[in-house]
């Protein structure tokens, strides 16, 4: 088949490249002729200016996959206590041109030029966290560049501590969260592991929650730190359905002249809401993360007592991180301004409602809890006496799209086959769920607790002959086609992402 000549295709180009550059002069003429603060919309940008594809077009194939994503958090049922779904505000901060900017250093101190507003966005954000926690300027300082909560938690212990200092935080089995200083034993080899940098650098100690109680043994803390007198005292955790003492913890921290420090990042929301005890009247420094119960993006931030600024300010930049990503940042300070709200509160006080119902709910079922239930946001379900490893119903669970991760409950002997699941509502409850919406979700959820052990029964307990067992279940896809039929009834925030 003949082609086009050569000498067409010459003409075609050079009239393309002739027609590409006035056009190009004609926008960058209506740039300099408009004011600074006027915005391109985006029929000024010229098509050959590079970047002005949009996802659908440049990566159908990415693009496909976010809306894959994106139908599974609708028709799915999320319950994983440490997620949520941002506002379109947050969104709009997070996909901005704030993204373009460096901005290592502090507004005001900064190593790059062109900050001006840069500094205003992080300033407002600081200001706006000290207010959410209701903290006076003179005796609180906030760094709000931390990437994510573990790089927050790892700029403390870098500020306070010497390498192998001793820390002492709640046991990951007991509901404590890795960076807390984890290592692991295997019985198997006697060998122990760290599995956390925290565990690496500094010498760690945990404590645990009562085998009876399930609550935090107050008296076996006080004994373990008469005994080890670490500088750095850890409470908050990642599945603890109960609230924390913390008058107790800082007069247990004060016998040996300890730093407290509390990481609130699974209850940030409610300590901000204040239907949560308030962990800024006894400890020096309080980390979190932004996106859990507070609702923000992905983020960590820390509070510090006035006389520990300059040390954690420098641990965060420059020991441990280069420029801030202020996209993020914008994104905390505008969830901030909602958390300040009396809608905020009130969805709070609905996430508690929510927990409430559920636990009461599946204690009805003759189930049973950690602690028997929560003050929280958040259910450890213990599937112990069902002969059941959280393991197992997470998988059944994630086939019919409910989606909740498993998790280790005191008494456990093995962190790969745990006794338990967490269950969290701040997800669904903005998407609407009330008290009746959790107690079918706790129909549910003894549904896919009925399945796993129908399986395990039939099929053995090996995860290698009950996970192919779970293919083309009937009652599972029943299962799942109920769960998509109610979820979907429900709206998702956050705009068209
Ligand atoms: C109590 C606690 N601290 C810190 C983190 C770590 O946060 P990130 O995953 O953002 O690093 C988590 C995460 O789940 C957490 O539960």
């Amino acid at each position: 088949m003949p082609g086009p000549t050569t000498a067409a295709i010459s003409l075609f180009s050079r009239s393309l490249f002739r027609a590409s550059v006035s056009c190009s002069a004609r926008w960058f003429r209506r740039r300099l002729s408009t004011t600074t603060t006027a915005t391109t919309t985006m029929s000024d940008i010229p098509k050959t200016l590079p970047g002005q594809t949009p996802l659908k077009d440049h990566d159908p194939d990415l693009f496909e996959m976010i809306q894959h994503e994106k139908e599974r958090q609708r028709s799915g049922l999320e319950l994983i206590a440490s997620e949520n779904f941002t506002s379109r505000a947050v969104n709009d901060c997070l996909g901005s041109c704030l993204t373009n900017k460096y901005s290592e250093g502090l507004p005001g101190a900064r190593y790059y030029g062109g900050q001006q507003f840069i500094d205003k966005i992080e300033n407002l954000c600081r200001d706006r966290a000290l207010q959410a926690f209701r903290l006076s300027p003179e005796q609180w300082g906030v760094n709000v560049q931390p990437y994510s909560g573990s790089p927050a938690n790892l700029a403390v212990y870098t500020a306070l501590l010497n390498p192998h200092d001793r820390i002492m935080g709640l046991d990951l089995p007991s509901g404590g969260h890795l960076t807390h200083g984890y290592y692991s034993y295997n019985a198997r080899d006697g060998t122990t592991k760290k599995i956390s940098a925290t565990s690496v650098f500094f010498e760690s100690l945990p404590y645990c929650v009562s085998a009876e109680t399930g609550l935090i043994d107050y008296v076996e803390l006080q004994k373990r730190v008469d005994v080890f007198k670490p500088k750095l005292i850890i409470c908050g955790g990642s599945a603890y359905p109960r609230d924390w003492d913390y008058k107790r913890f800082r007069e247990i921290a004060d016998t040996c002249g300890a730093y407290l420090m509390c990481d609130m990042a699974h209850i940030s929301g409610l300590v901000a809401a204040q239907e949560a005890n308030d962990p800024f009247e006894y400890c020096d420094v309080v980390t979190s993360t932004t996106h859990k119960s507070l609702r923000g993006p992905r983020a960590g931030i820390i509070f510090f007592k006035k006389e520990l600024e300059a040390k954690i300010n420098f641990a965060v930049f420059p020991m441990l991180q280069g420029g801030p990503h202020e996209h993020q940042i914008a994104g905390v300070a505008t969830q901030l301004k909602e958390v300040m709200t009396p809608e905020f509160k009130q969805y709070i006080q609905q996430v508690k409602k929510n927990t409430r119902a559920l636990a009461d709910a599946l204690t009805g079922m003759g189930h049973v809890l950690a602690t028997g239930g929560s003050d929280n946001h958040l259910i450890l379900w213990d599937l112990r006496p069902h002969g059941i490893t959280g393991s197992k119903m997470e998988k059944v669970c994630d086939k019919a799209e409910i989606t909740l991760n498993k998790n280790a409950i005191l008494g456990d002997r093995s962190a790969l086959a745990p006794g338990a699941v967490r269950i969290g509502t701040p997800a669904l409850t903005t998407r609407g769920f009330k008290e009746e919406h959790f107690r079918q979700v706790a129909e549910f959820l003894n549904r896919a607790l009925k399945i796993a052990i129908d399986v395990q029964n039939e099929h053995g307990k090996p995860l290698k002959t009950f996970i192919p067992a779970l293919e083309g279940n009937a009652e599972i896809e029943q299962l799942h086609k109920d769960v998509a039929a109610f979820a979907r009834q429900f709206p998702l925030p956050g705009g068209d992402y």
